[in-house]
């Protein structure tokens, strides 16, 4: 559980911007970033969180950006990346599946297409010939925190499955296109006893392109980074993890012949904890054995228990800083729905939780929610998308303002 934000700091934010409100902290991110140095490319997965300005303090520090959509290409152009097949590209569209739409994006920018599926390839090359592409593999196996999660093996829909390596390069080389490089995310969460597993599957593949007579520029882990939700979780050894796909990439180099560049695609190791989600207590209530906290904040903002039984730190805060004994609360939102609860365990189980005692007026801080957090809300039960505001140092500021009700009507009403 991370905390980068004074109690003040936060009730001068609420107070200012009012709650639902996302909180970002700009050296958090810096710092994540610094321990993923030892990689040639940090690409983040803006799926993660992908303001305008986050992206931007990305790219400040020499990140570069992945898309997985044509909006969040267009994200990432607004936010000052240059599109090309540069080595490495500035901007990767990742998928597997492309409409017209992303299809005419990325012939439009040159955005290197990071294809999942062979018909990919085929569209590509018939709107693009000489486009750059990666293969996403799908090497048979995966993992991640919960099943939605987990991005290999048979029953995951992404990547081209690792038999068919020798079908997707005679694509590229009937399409005319140029291969990139080679790429596996298997999931989120990353799995040590995996790793080395994930590492050999790459070198293999990187011999079988070989032997298919291609050539590639690089290799990339993925992302899949965790980071500790719980006190006592494990924090990820950095420099282990790079030791382990550095030793892959050193045998693939000498399949190959020459320099590979080693990419790495994190998105919520580089901003789950810069992140929190502020909430105000706006109800309290027994019923039966439970007691109910309940805040203005709900699935709308934060997906993550509702969908996973995903556990997030939380903290009540009082504006006169009084400590308060510990109760056992069931935390949840507005929304007319029973799996509204931000204390869950697996399965969608309601799980009341030691929390400060909390009533009307209370500062709700949930934690650690800088990643998939603002880029899963929805406007379920007609409610505006909230507030960001990104601290760096002494400065706060407004980096997106509040959606307005007035605002979603007019899609309807202007018809
Ligand atoms: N690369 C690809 C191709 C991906 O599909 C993903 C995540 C990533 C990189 C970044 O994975 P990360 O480093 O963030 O684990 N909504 C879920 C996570 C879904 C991840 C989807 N793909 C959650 O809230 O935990």
């Amino acid at each position: 559980m991370s905390n980068p934000f004074t109690p003040a700091q936060l009730w001068s934010l609420a107070d200012r911007y009012c709650t639902p409100l996302w909180v970002y902290d700009a050296a958090t991110i810096r710092e994540r970033i610094a321990q993923l140095q030892a990689f040639d490319t940090v690409r983040f997965a803006q799926k993660a969180c992908s303001n305008i300005h986050i992206l931007r303090l990305m790219r400040e520090q020499g990140v570069k950006v992945d898309a997985v959509s044509r909006g969040e290409i267009l994200r990432a152009l607004a936010a000052g990346f240059t599109p090309g097949f540069g080595e490495p590209a500035d901007i990767v569209y990742t998928a597997d599946v492309m409409d017209e739409a992303t299809l005419a994006t990325v012939v439009e920018h040159k955005v290197p297409v990071n294809a999942g599926s062979i018909d990919m390839l085929h569209q590509l090359a018939a709107a693009s010939p000489g486009h750059h592409v990666w293969l996403r593999i799908n090497p048979g196996f995966g993992h991640g925190h919960s099943n939605k999660t987990n991005t290999g093996g048979e029953h995951s829909k992404h990547g081209i499955w690792h038999s068919e390596l020798e079908a997707a390069l005679a694509a590229i080389r009937t399409g005319g296109l140029v291969l990139a490089g080679l790429h596996m995310h298997i999931g989120s969460g990353v799995d040590y006893g995996h790793l080395q597993e994930v590492c050999g599957a790459m070198v293999k593949l990187v011999e079988r392109t070989k032997a298919a007579g291609h050539d590639l520029h690089a290799i990339s882990a993925g992302g899949g980074l965790s980071i500790p939700y719980r006190k006592g979780d494990a924090t990820i050894d950095t420099a282990h993890y790079h030791g382990l796909w550095d030793a892959a990439r050193k045998q693939a180099e000498s399949i190959v012949g020459h320099k590979l560049g080693l990419e790495l695609e994190p998105g919520r190791f580089l901003v789950a904890e810069s992140g929190v989600l502020l909430g105000t207590v706006r109800a309290t209530k027994n019923a039966g054995s439970n007691h109910f906290v309940l805040v203005d904040t709900g699935f709308n903002e934060l997906m993550r228990p509702a969908m996973y039984g995903s556990f997030h730190a939380m903290d009540v805060l009082r504006r006169d800083g009084a400590a308060l004994p510990a109760r056992d609360s069931v935390v949840a939102g507005p929304l007319c729905e029973s799996g509204d609860v931000f204390t869950q365990g697996d399965g969608g189980v309601v799980l009341p939780r030691a929390l400060a005692g909390a009533s009307v007026g209370d500062l709700l801080v949930i934690h650690d929610t800088g990643a998939y957090g603002s880029s899963m809300s929805s406007n379920y039960n007609t409610r505006p998308l909230a507030a960001e505001v990104l601290v760096d140092g002494t400065d706060a500021r407004l980096i997106r303002r509040r959606q307005t009700v007035e605002e979603l009507l007019a899609l309807e009403l202007s018809l």
